[in-house]
């Protein structure tokens, strides 16, 4: 008999119990907004930037409205101007290059390696074309940042960090998004935790922090913050700092507070899953499995692999034969983006030469989604499937 999966990959855990009644005691309270307190209380976004900035180390922690805006808000804070260049992962999301163009920038693609993660060596020719590099940990995928840091502080490149993808992870021990001058993630609702929408901006630079909690809104009222460096830095930048309003409230705080404290745990049960897909896959015929340096700490919320040098034909044909048993594959070299894939030459408002290395390997890049609502043998069985309709397409092709 033809097994097939039958599990809903969009389908996340529901919202834990305890996080659900923190916030119905927001809403009882009506006062949603983060500087609704009464005299003597502390917000919950308030007390969810102490947790963040406790948990990844950092001096300073803004929550934010969704991770697109904690990485506008980092590359206003930093100082990128309208007009000026950034460099940035050809491999990553719309919302990467969306941010560049969100503050009037331009993206300069950086290529990736079959590893997917940005070329160093590709990085270290162009670093004299930027003052700012936006690094997309793109899928979860970590470059060897000990070389990536030297490169960039080498040439007095600020490093903006996108860890959409890596809230947990880590390198050489060193958590992700603290080897930069800032760090971003999202809390939208396929991260690793979960409010729907949202974000943080984390650093350890005081005027940095200072001019994010005013980019985000704060309507001079950073003093309510707790992970916020002292009056004297706020009154350096707060006349030339806009309001731009980007701002996370006290429902979705509250939401992601308890689902902070149970991070790890989540973290291992992503992993678990993720080991047990890519044994399953490792030696399919014709297909790569991506290995993981042993200094990266990761987080398999989804697991990638490549087809690579495969005819468009031949992908299109395993992505139709996994899909009719089931299982849900991204394709990041279709020539329209669909559905949480895009690439580079689709973002037409930031025209970019072609890059070659980065074709080459979009082509071949094949993303599945992980969530923690598949059981190990859910994962097992994807892996199943996957390898023997990877391998009669590749048998097919002689
Ligand atoms: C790589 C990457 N960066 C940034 C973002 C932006 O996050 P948000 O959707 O919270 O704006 C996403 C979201 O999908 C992403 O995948």
């Amino acid at each position: 008999m033809t097994e097939r999966f039958t599990g809903s990959f969009t389908q996340q855990e529901p919202i834990p119990d305890d996080a659900i009644e923190a916030a119905v005691a927001v809403m009882r309270s009506g006062r949603l907004h983060r500087y609704n307190t009464l005299a003597g209380e502390t917000g919950e976004a308030a007390l969810l930037e102490k947790e963040f900035a406790e948990l990844t180390g950092a001096k300073y922690c803004v929550a934010t409205g969704s991770g697109g805006i904690a990485i506008t808000t980092a590359l206003r804070a930093v100082g990128v101007q309208p007009g000026d260049p950034v460099l940035t992962n050809a491999f990553t999301l719309a919302p990467v290059p969306g941010a560049i163009a969100a503050v009037g920038a331009r993206p300069i693609y950086v290529e990736v390696t079959e590893s997917l993660v940005i070329d160093l060596d590709d990085l270290e020719s162009k670093i004299g074309q930027a003052r700012v590099l936006l690094l997309s940990h793109m899928r979860g995928h970590l470059c060897d940042m000990d070389r990536l840091m030297a490169i960039c502080d080498a040439a007095g490149v600020k490093v903006v960090e996108d860890c959409a993808h890596t809230m947990g992870a880590a390198w050489n021990g060193q958590i992700s998004g603290r080897q930069g001058l800032a760090g971003c993630y999202s809390t939208q609702t396929y991260k690793h935790v979960n409010s729907g929408e949202g974000g943080f901006m984390v650093t350890d630079d005081a005027e940095v922090a200072a001019r994010a909690i005013i980019l985000t809104g704060s309507y001079m009222l950073y003093g309510k913050h707790l992970a916020a460096p002292g009056p004297e830095v706020f009154e350096r930048v707060k006349y030339d700092t806009p309001n731009v309003s980007g701002r996370m409230d006290n429902l979705r705080a509250a939401i992601l507070r308890p689902q902070l404290r149970n991070l790890q745990a989540q973290c291992a049960a992503w992993n678990d899953r993720y080991r047990v897909v890519e044994d399953g896959l490792r030696g399919t015929p014709g297909l790569t499995v991506i290995e993981r340096p042993e200094a990266e700490t990761y987080v398999g919320s989804s697991i990638q692999f490549l087809l690579l040098d495969w005819s468009e034909e031949a992908v299109q044909e395993v992505l139709a034969r996994c899909a009719a048993r089931g299982v849900e594959l991204k394709w990041f070299g279709a020539a329209e983006p669909q559905g949480f894939t895009s690439r580079y030459d689709s973002w037409r408002y930031a025209d970019s030469p072609p890059l070659p290395q980065t074709d080459r390997v979009l082509k071949g890049i094949l993303d599945m989604r992980l969530p923690l609502t598949f059981s190990l043998d859910d994962c097992a069985l994807l892996a199943r499937i996957i390898r023997a309709e990877v391998g009669a397409v590749w048998q097919a092709q002689g």
